[in-house]
């Protein structure tokens, strides 16, 4: 009984992790490319030109939260509140799996 409840219970986590990052990390990959976000942020987020911030190391669900209130205006940034405005909330799971996957 015991055995079958640390199933469930790992079960039940593997599927919550699922939800918070749901994103399809290659199809991430593609539209960070296609996008211009490398030409900032640098491939992988992880070579960034002066003033931009370091975006390999973050957590899925921070890139996320980062690019929706870009997205909504709730975080205001001249030039990501126009980049992240490009992309569907699709998009964003995909970079967010990518780079915090
Ligand atoms: C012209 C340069 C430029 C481009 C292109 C660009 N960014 Fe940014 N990005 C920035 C700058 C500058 C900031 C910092 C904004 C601020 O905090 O005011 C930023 C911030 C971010 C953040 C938040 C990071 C943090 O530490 O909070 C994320 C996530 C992000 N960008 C993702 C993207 C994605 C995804 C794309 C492509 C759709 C993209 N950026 C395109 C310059 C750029």
């Amino acid at each position: 009984m015991k055995l079958f409840q640390a199933i469930i219970i790992t079960g039940a986590f593997a599927l919550s992790a699922n939800v918070a990052v749901a994103g399809d990390a290659d199809a991430g990959k593609s539209t960070f490319a296609t996008k211009g976000c490398a030409g900032c942020h640098g491939a992988s987020g992880a070579a960034p030109t002066a003033g931009t911030p370091m975006l390999a190391g973050k957590d899925a669900a921070t890139i996320k939260q980062a690019l929706s209130d870009f997205k909504s205006g709730s975080r205001s940034s001249p030039i990501m509140n126009g980049m992240a405005g490009l992309l569907s909330e699709a998009e964003i799971d995909n970079i967010a799996a990518y780079i915090g996957g």
